[in-house]
């Protein structure tokens, strides 16, 4: 029978016999399967090991202190943060099409975390002992999905930006056998912060792809609050795990009419978009009882100023994505 203990020790095994003593890298993105990655090769191999967190300002509330104080506090992994926030908002500016923010987001994203990878190796250097392995969290469906099997001897490569061209990580992919409810069974076993290991999931260009419209410092500041409120409500009704995951979005480009306090008001509407899913391929939108909206409605309207009205998206994948943009 499956057991977490079990593969957690197989996995240090095989990580230790892989790795030997050389040196390792893993970029963390703050989502669970990177975070279970690094934290078993960490058991397995120590300080051998560095890691990399791209803060590109858009994440959401307290996940960039998840990541810097808690997960490194829960396993003593040595961690390198590169604070591009700035970097990121400058190459935003003025940009609302979907597509354009995904690939500036991307493009900035492998930029960032490539010069952060060769600085590192640089470093490495100065003893001998050059990084030489580069931990990805690829689960089990992620090798069935792109044909690879996870009995294929092929050893796959990782060509690094900004190193010279003989240089090539060799892969570590300790969750290769592994399917999501796994990879957090061994992620709570390694005493991962309830948070990280809990996490539902989030897309790579995270609140960038919420924002219909342009993206600012003060609309990522608001949507953060309203998702924080969503998120806190869900976890307290004891929803987490009935939705699959729940994309709060800013219509930045609508504003709708209102009436608060003393005055009207000409505010923007936040979209709930909470749906059950079991691939994200399909999904269904999810029937929150109605109190519980009633409730997010009233806290988002009086604690996000600029925020007026709150709607529900009522739509299935497909016709509709899970996301917005
Ligand atoms: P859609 O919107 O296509 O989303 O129904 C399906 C699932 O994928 C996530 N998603 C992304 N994840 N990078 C990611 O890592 C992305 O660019 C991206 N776009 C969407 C989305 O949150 C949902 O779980």
């Amino acid at each position: 029978t499956w057991n977490s203990g079990n593969v957690i020790a197989e996995q240090v095994e095989k990580i230790r016999a892989q790795v030997g003593d050389a040196r390792v890298i893993c970029g963390l993105s703050g989502g669970v399967d990177s975070a279970v990655a690094a934290a078993l090769v960490h058991k397995a191999v120590g300080d051998q090991l560095v890691c990399v967190f791209v803060n590109h300002g858009l994440l959401r509330q307290d996940e960039a202190e998840q990541v810097e104080r808690d997960y490194v506090a829960a396993t003593g992994i040595r961690l390198v943060t590169v604070n591009v926030e700035e970097k990121f908002l400058t190459a935003l500016a003025g940009v609302s099409d979907p597509e354009t923010k995904r690939k500036i987001i991307g493009r900035e994203f492998i930029r960032t975390f490539e010069e952060a990878q060769a600085a590192l190796y640089e470093e490495s250097k100065a003893d001998n002992r050059p990084i030489k392995f580069l931990v990805q969290g690829t689960l089990y469906p992620d090798v069935v999905e792109s044909g690879g099997g996870v009995t294929a001897g092929i050893k796959s490569h990782h060509n690094v930006g900004g190193l010279p061209d003989d240089i090539e990580f060799e892969l570590v992919e300790p969750l290769r056998a592994l399917f999501k409810d796994e990879v957090r069974a061994i992620g709570a076993e390694l005493g991962l912060p309830a948070e990280i290991v809990g996490r539902q999931p989030f897309p790579g260009p995270g609140l960038g792809i919420r924002i219909v419209g342009e993206i600012t410092k003060e609309r990522l500041d608001l949507l953060r609050k309203a998702d924080a409120i969503v998120r806190a409500e869900l976890s307290a009704a004891g929803l987490d795990g009935e939705i699959w995951q729940c994309p709060v979005v800013l219509l930045a480009d609508v504003r709708s009419v209102g009436v608060q306090g003393d005055g009207r008001t000409y505010g923007h509407p936040i979209v709930l978009r909470p749906v059950s899913s079991e691939d994200a391929m399909t999904a269904d939108w999810t029937r929150l009882p109605y109190d519980l909206l009633a409730k997010i409605s009233n806290r988002i309207t009086n604690e996000v100023e600029g925020v007026n009205r709150v709607v529900l998206d009522v739509t299935s994948k497909p016709p509709g994505t899970i996301e917005w943009e």
